[in-house]
């Protein structure tokens, strides 16, 4: 055999075993091992071609074209082998990652309303359907909204019975929703029924009851000839509405610069019926909400004739009643975000 038969001959039978590992690769990693053996810059093949300087420059010409062949048939067996590779991985991911589009969603989470904003409304139904107005009021009042208007004159000692974030301006983080009824009487004019929920402030040390910001629920009633009994009958229905059942309530002596005469209007004990608890402070009675006849004063100064007209008023603790409905024991739960919390309602 010459030397350019034995060539052919080797490169034939290369070719044939080549491809046979090719074939037989488990893995890319296995099939590049094999690449780098046949056709590496030191592989196979180009140890092949080293042998070329031997032949005559005729057998040269058709040495080389067959070398190139192989090289072309083996690159190509290359490519098959690895894209058989790609196409197996990419059908494990498939396979893997498999969403069945058929099924039902989850839906979007539902968020919840907090406990504070599920009793104001529930308030504000009961109040609507007895022909009362809901009106609003800002956060940012004035001295005069806030204070002056409803009786407290500057230097009265009631202008420290609420510590008061005052702004640099001379206006004021409103102490009560009070403020609301002197609006609501400049807005409206006799007769008028009218509540105001919203956010009040005030400057507390804030500790499991107290709150430097919470909620109230302001009330006003202005007509004819309203008495002490028209406000026990509106509260009264008011807190059996909230509580779903029939309370018992007291009045008691209380002092508000803007009622005359006012009153603390106190609740027989939801929890022990009256016969004394620990929730009660063993009285069998809940101070729940301070209330009075409008002073003539606060009439006149939102420019209602007193011998003409009056009313009642009262101002609801809403962050005090939620508390109290759902038996939460910290007012700091309230506003501290704490989904935990929140999701509960
Ligand atoms: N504004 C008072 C406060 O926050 C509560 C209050 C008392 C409101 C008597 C009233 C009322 O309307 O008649 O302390």
């Amino acid at each position: 055999m010459t030397a350019f038969e034995s060539m052919e001959a080797s490169l034939r039978e290369m070719e044939v075993s080549a491809k046979e590992q090719i074939e037989a690769c488990n893995s890319p990693e296995a099939l590049e091992e094999v690449r780098v053996e046949v056709l590496g810059r030191k592989g196979k093949l180009a140890q092949l071609s080293k042998n070329m300087g031997t032949l005559t420059h005729e057998q040269r010409g058709s040495v080389g074209k067959l070398l190139n062949q192989v090289k072309g048939v083996l690159e190509t067996a290359f490519d098959a082998q690895n894209q058989r590779f790609a196409t197996a991985v990419l059908q494990a991911r498939l396979e893997r990652e498999w969403v069945d589009l058929t099924l039902p969603s989850r839906g979007p989470r539902r968020g919840s309303l907090h406990p504070v904003t599920l009793i104001q409304t529930e308030i504000e139904d009961v109040f609507r359907s007895l022909g009362f107005t809901v009106l609003d009021g800002p956060e940012v009042e004035t001295e005069y909204h806030n204070f002056d208007a409803l009786n407290i004159p500057p230097h009265h000692p009631a202008r420290d019975m609420q510590d008061t974030f005052w702004m640099t301006n001379g206006t004021l983080l409103r102490t009560h929703t009070s403020p609301v009824q002197v609006r609501g009487m400049k807005q409206l004019g006799p007769p008028l029924r009218m509540i105001a929920p919203g956010r009040v402030f005030r400057n507390e040390e804030v500790d499991a009851s107290h709150e430097h910001t919470f909620y109230q629920l302001e009330g006003m009633m202005i007509d004819r000839d309203v008495s002490v009994a028209h406000l026990i009958y509106f509260m009264k229905t008011l807190l059996s509405e909230v509580f779903k059942r029939d309370v018992t309530v007291r009045l008691r002596p209380g002092y508000f610069p803007f009622v005359e005469p006012g009153f603390e209007l106190d609740i027989q004990c939801l929890i022990c019926g009256g016969s004394g608890c620990p929730v009660c402070k063993q009285s069998g009675w809940v101070e729940l909400l301070p209330c009075g006849l409008v002073h003539p004063n606060v009439l006149r100064l939102s420019g209602i004739n007193p011998e003409e007209w009056n009313g009642f008023a009262f101002g609801l603790g809403l962050t005090r009643l939620a508390m109290m409905r759902y038996g939460i024991d910290d007012i700091r739960h309230l506003l501290g975000g704490d989904l935990r919390f929140l999701r509960q309602f």
